[in-house]
């Protein structure tokens, strides 16, 4: 049997070595030393945004989005029921209440009619996630929290540098957040980005995320001292973290470039299957713009994806599918709420199937999956 064509890998960039090595050589190994300085600068030409912040974690910037937006006890906050649990959490946090709505098809980007009918008036916030790192319909969703005075956050784990039209993923709603996991286009082992697009909260995310601190004025010889101003916690991450993400962020066009590739292999591979057997795809559901973070087929219904994960598994290749709702989970339920009974997020997450998709895939491992997928028949198609 071949090697096991693994379901994610993470890119190695070159440079990271020299830069790790020049942060443990040096005095400053904590937080906002030069690497920090220089992979915000990529960041910020990768994604268009004007003021950001390095954190630990995309699920830190969500919670200090909810943070900066006074998310309080007895508010809610919409988001979508087919997402990580990063932001319901982050919500939870605050003591309010995540409020699901459901996807509005095989997308799996959120529905915006249901924004507009889940916002009262207690919703504080909507978190919108650009799944795969193709856009929501940000037109619609910026209309309906403008028409309410809502506040709009960007989820855009999977969007880093993605665009829709004259919109850069991340940068439109007030705020946005950006992973750096292991398992992203871009990644530093665990870490992730605020996109602070609205000047009016610079000052005090910097102070958020240094323990509630104004440290950063200090470290610019704006105050003399710093001192504990407003409520925060530990968000930013360590300069080993940064030189990793700086060498990344250096070879973003080639990692996406990469990625770009398996995605279009992909989707020419298994167009015939996919009409066949009455799969959809996600190049049948979105445009030339999105991320390439990820590749997958919807199958006809559940007994299809669990088959096709389980013949994959035999063929040595790694499937996955993800997103078990966040409505019908156990916190969800206890914590969060529904508007709606959410039919298409249930199916969605109980038929969809990921295909192994990073950088370093080499040709014959492609060719491997697509003859891995296409070799499967639902029973009831065979
Ligand atoms: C949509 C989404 N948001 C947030 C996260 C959390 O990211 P992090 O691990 O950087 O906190 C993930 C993780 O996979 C995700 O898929």
């Amino acid at each position: 049997m071949p090697d096991e064509i693994v379901f994610s890998r993470p890119y190695r960039a070159p440079g990271e070595l020299t830069n790790l090595a020049a942060v443990l050589d040096s005095d400053h190994s904590h937080g906002d030393g030069a690497f920090t300085a220089s992979a915000t600068g990529r960041l910020r030409e990768v994604t268009g945004a004007t003021d950001a912040l390095l954190t630990t974690s995309c699920t830190h910037a969500l919670e200090m989005s909810m943070l900066l937006l006074d998310v309080r006890p007895g508010d809610e906050v919409v988001l979508p029921s087919f997402t990580f649990t990063s932001a319901a959490i982050a919500v939870v946090a605050r003591g309010a209440t995540p409020v699901f709505v459901d996807i509005e098809g095989p997308s799996g980007n959120l529905d915006v009619g249901q924004v507009a009918e889940a916002l009262t008036p207690r919703t504080k916030a909507v978190i919108a996630m650009h799944y795969g790192g193709a856009s929501v319909d940000l037109d619609a969703l910026l209309a309906a929290t403008a028409e309410a005075g809502v506040a709009l956050v960007e989820d855009n784990a999977h969007g880093l540098g993605g665009r829709s039209g004259a919109h850069r993923l991340g940068t439109v709603g007030v705020l946005g957040t950006q992973s750096f996991h292991d398992t992203k286009n871009v990644h530093c082992g665990e870490g992730g980005a605020l996109l602070v697009n609205d000047p009016a909260l610079w000052e005090r995310a910097e102070v958020i995320r240094e323990k509630g601190t104004n440290r950063a004025r200090f470290l610019r010889g704006q105050v003399d001292k710093y001192t504990w101003q407003d409520e925060g916690s530990s968000y930013l991450p360590s300069e080993l973290n940064a030189a990793v993400l700086d060498a990344q962020l250096a070879a973003f066009d080639e990692i996406q470039q990469r990625r770009l590739g398996v995605w279009t292999a992909y989707a020419e591979g298994l167009s015939e299957w996919a009409a066949h057997v009455g799969a959809t795809l996600v190049s049948d559901t979105v445009g030339l713009e999105h991320s390439a973070h990820l590749f997958y087929a919807v199958m006809p219904d559940h007994e299809g994806q669990q088959g096709l994960i389980a013949h994959l598994r035999e063929a040595g290749v790694r499937a996955a599918f993800h997103y078990v709702p966040l409505d019908s989970s156990p916190a969800g339920q206890r914590y969060g709420r529904t508007a709606h009974v959410l039919d298409r997020t249930a199916a969605f997450s109980a038929q969809l199937v990921r295909l192994p998709l990073w950088a370093g895939l080499a040709d014959a491992q492609i060719e491997r999956v697509i003859e891995g997928v296409t070799s499967y028949r639902p029973v009831r198609v065979a």
